[in-house]
């Protein structure tokens, strides 16, 4: 009998939120294409898309704007446990303490509710960018009620107002992370959130399922590998190495797609606009293109190609977000497709409780 492993092929729950086809390499938002959304729509207009079911009319975009301004100054009891982590912990272990600290006893209330969600995409942007600047000895930079979501987070991070062709490269990055589907992150909130735990509990155990880096920690490993491939006429032979060594190619395969990862797709044409023709971005066609191949070549028939991360990695090289904030801003961004999905976990709840199948030692019988 086959293992039974990752649990491939099992669907988990319904839902309204995303599509994933794999085979065909779709994506799409409640009915809108992420692609589209990505490069016509602001983070704001996604994110209400996906909590609420529908594109916001000007009304309704300009209340969540106000919303989300509101809510991006730090409180001071968020600042405080800033201060008092260890400044060895990693963003992400950082994001995960925070974020379940905030589940007091006010918050943490069943059922969840969107204004929980709101609040918190718009803190964790201010989480980051504080956290950040401290470990570097800089002083907090306070959001400006003029910029939009991905424009603050990047002048919370700098304190420079950000080039306009970053932001908008940016927000059709978060909007490209927003929502996956039932990855690993999305299933462990809504199993969190199913036994009637708060959304800060569910969020905070999905960060610690994004961090790893089959998830959400590749695209680090991804500069990793171009700065250490460092030119075209090296890429091939390091690559063979990887792979005839068992390892795996950062920023390749899939679960679910089966060909190409339609978020790659947009991200390249993102990254190309911002860096086309630099070296940079001439290596990263070129690693993509030869790794392809060498992956057909070594994994026939796995259909191996591109997934986000490898041109998620590109494109935060070139807006200069540093490679430490990959993880947490891929995590900011999948924020709002999780708190979307508890939110609709929480109207259908009924809690996850899955089988094993136990393959240990019996007792002895009879004795
Ligand atoms: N490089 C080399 N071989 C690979 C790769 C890769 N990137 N991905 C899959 N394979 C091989 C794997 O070795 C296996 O071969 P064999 O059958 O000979 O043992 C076969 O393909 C199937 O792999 P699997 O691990 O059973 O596939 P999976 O569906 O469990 O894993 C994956 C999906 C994304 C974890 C995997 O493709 C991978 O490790 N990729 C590299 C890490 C990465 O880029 N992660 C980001 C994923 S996209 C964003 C997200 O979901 O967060």
């Amino acid at each position: 009998m086959a293992k039974v492993t990752g649990l491939e092929g099992v669907v988990a729950a319904e839902t309204d939120i995303g599509l994933v086809d794999g085979e065909r390499g779709h994506l799409i938002y409640r009915g809108y294409w992420a692609k589209d959304l990505a490069v016509n729509y602001s983070f704001e207009e996604a994110a209400h898309l996906l909590w609420y079911g529908s594109l916001p009319d000007g009304r309704e975009l300009a209340a969540l704007q106000t919303r989300l301004r509101e809510s991006r100054k730090l409180p001071e009891q968020v600042r405080l446990l800033l201060d008092a982590l260890p400044k060895t912990l990693p963003m992400m272990g950082v994001l995960q303490a925070v974020v379940a600290s905030l589940a007091t006893e006010e918050e943490a209330v069943w059922p969840p509710k969107v204004s929980q969600a709101e609040r918190l995409t718009a803190l964790l942007i201010a989480i980051i960018a504080y956290r950040h600047r401290s470990l570097q000895g800089l002083a907090p930079i306070d959001p400006d009620p003029e910029l939009d979501h991905a424009a603050n987070y990047l002048y919370m991070l700098t304190g420079e107002r950000p080039n306009p062709d970053h932001a908008k490269a940016l927000t059709a990055y978060l909007i490209l992370g927003m929502e996956h589907g039932m990855n690993a992150s999305t299933f462990s909130g809504r199993v969190t959130l199913s036994t009637q735990s708060d959304l800060f509990a569910a969020v905070s155990a999905a960060i610690g399922t994004m961090k790893g880096p089959l998830h959400g920690g590749a695209p680090s490993e991804v500069i990793a590998m171009l700065e250490e491939i460092g030119t075209k006429d090296r890429a091939e032979a390091w690559m063979r190495n990887v792979l005839e060594n068992g390892g795996r190619l950062m920023g390749f395969g899939h679960r679910i797609y089966k060909t190409k990862d339609p978020r790659a797709e947009a991200l390249r044409i993102v990254t190309e606009r911002l860096t086309g023709g630099d070296p940079s971005f001439e290596l990263a066609l070129h690693v993509e293109e030869t790794a392809i191949r060498l992956l057909a070549e070594y994994k026939p028939g796995r259909r191996l190609y591109t997934n986000v991360e490898f041109f998620a990695a590109a494109v935060m090289m070139a807006i200069k977000l540093p490679t430490e904030l990959f993880t947490p801003t891929f995590t900011a961004a999948r924020t709002v497709g999780w708190t979307a999905h508890m939110l609709e976990q929480a109207g259908i709840n009924r809690i996850f409780r899955p089988q094993s199948t136990y393959t240990g030692r019996m007792p002895v019988f009879g004795d």
